[in-house]
């Protein structure tokens, strides 16, 4: 069952780290028959192009004219879509420890936000049926999304998911004590900057996800959805 062709259809997932966002954004935009954007790409991939250029992620000036000068998108005909910077693409660098480590100074420049705020937009218009992630797509991005969620977990709770992931991929060693801190530092980075922050938008229905599975999550959100957009809806 898939959203009909010409219904503009936005889902915005905002949240914190960790808290399962990408998964259930991507699963519940396939099982809507909708495109799905990852937005924290898009700010790793400011992060990337600044450590690969050289310059202080501090150096607020420098990271702001990078990010002004560059063309940033997705290649939309590959799944999932793949993060092209100055028509590179930097997929590959996105999860690396100094991307991750730098990215959200990087989020923290009103330079950097303003493209990128403008970016999600214009993809926005390009693919007006999409579910979107991020920090604030409900809130700032698209404050007229047709339908709006934040997804938050407790701390300790996406330290483990994180750490599960890591020992999956076949990390071992893996510190959950150090990742829950790095989570709790990001959080707070993340919800005091002036711009942008993470917040959970008024109009957003919270769903606490700490102890929930994935899949309760992206059923909770698609039943959601469907109702929101009811008749528009084939099946
Ligand atoms: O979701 P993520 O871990 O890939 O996000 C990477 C960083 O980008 C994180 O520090 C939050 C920031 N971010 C943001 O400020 N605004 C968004 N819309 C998405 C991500």
């Amino acid at each position: 069952m898939s959203v009909s062709g010409d219904m503009p259809l936005i889902v915005t997932i905002d949240g914190p780290a960790g808290a399962g966002k990408s998964t259930v954004a991507r699963r519940v935009a396939g099982a809507l028959g909708v495109d799905f954007l990852d937005t924290g790409a898009m700010y790793r991939g400011v992060a990337a192009a600044v450590i690969d250029a050289g310059i202080d992620a501090e150096d607020s000036d420098a990271v702001g004219a990078l990010a002004e000068g560059m063309h940033i998108g997705f290649n939309w005909g590959t799944d999932p879509p793949r993060l092209k910077v100055d028509g590179v693409d930097v997929s590959h660098r996105l999860r690396d420890a100094d991307v991750t480590a730098n990215v959200s100074l990087v989020a923290g420049n009103s330079r950097v936000r303003r493209v990128l705020v403008k970016a999600q937009r214009w993809i926005g218009k390009e693919h007006p049926r999409l579910v979107t992630e991020g920090r604030d797509q409900g809130s700032v991005v698209f404050e007229n999304a047709t339908i709006k969620f934040y997804l938050d977990a407790s701390p300790e709770v996406r330290a483990r998911r994180r750490a599960d992931q890591l020992r999956a991929a076949g990390r071992t060693n893996v510190d959950e004590e150090k990742i829950l801190h790095r989570i709790v530092h990001r959080d707070e980075r993340d919800s005091t900057r002036t711009d942008g922050p993470l917040m959970c938008p008024e109009d957003a229905e919270r769903i606490d996800s700490s102890d929930m599975s994935l899949d309760e999550v992206v059923e909770l959100m698609t039943k959601r959805a469907r109702a929101e957009i009811g008749v528009g809806v084939d099946e």
